[in-house]
């Protein structure tokens, strides 16, 4: 596992913040992980008219991270537009989640915690996995639209 650098991760995400689209909230949010291999990536917040369409500064991340090659994130920093540590949204977290992991680590305004903490419980590929290997005819919902 590499070292993290979190003053170097924290100052990548501010660079990050500053290509923020954000015509709409002004709150610029820019985010930076790194990766298993060392490397790094980064992502800013991309807002649209359609409010609900705004891409979090966490999914430009993730994206940049599977078309550089993918990876496990290994450490996360997230942060406003005054530089400042920002806990990422749920929905964010679930994305750190499948990227990274219960223990990957990410910088929170209470310091440095696991993914593990910020998102307990968290739901992923294991629960998916559980369901497919249960023994057929186990209870549960119709698995095709005619409910056979
Ligand atoms: N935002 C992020 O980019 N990441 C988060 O984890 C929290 C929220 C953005 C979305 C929107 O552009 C702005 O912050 C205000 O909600």
């Amino acid at each position: 596992m590499p070292e993290v650098n979190w003053d170097a991760l924290t100052a990548e995400a501010v660079e990050a913040s500053r290509h923020a689209y954000v015509p709409y909230s002004k709150f610029p949010v820019g985010v930076a992980g790194l990766v298993d291999d060392g490397r790094t990536v980064s992502g800013c917040n991309v807002e649209n008219a359609a409010y609900g369409v705004t891409l979090c500064a966490e999914c430009g991340m993730v994206s940049e991270l599977v078309r550089s090659g993918g990876g496990r994130l290994v450490a996360v920093s997230c942060v406003n537009g005054l530089g400042e540590s920002l806990m990422p949204c749920g929905r964010c977290r679930q994305l750190l989640w499948e990227h990274g992991g219960a223990d990957c680590r990410l910088l929170t305004p209470q310091g440095v915690q696991t993914m593990d903490q910020v998102l307990p419980q968290a739901f992923g590929l294991a629960d998916l996995q559980h369901v497919a290997d249960a023994p057929k005819g186990s209870a549960g919902g119709s698995a095709d639209a005619a409910g056979q």
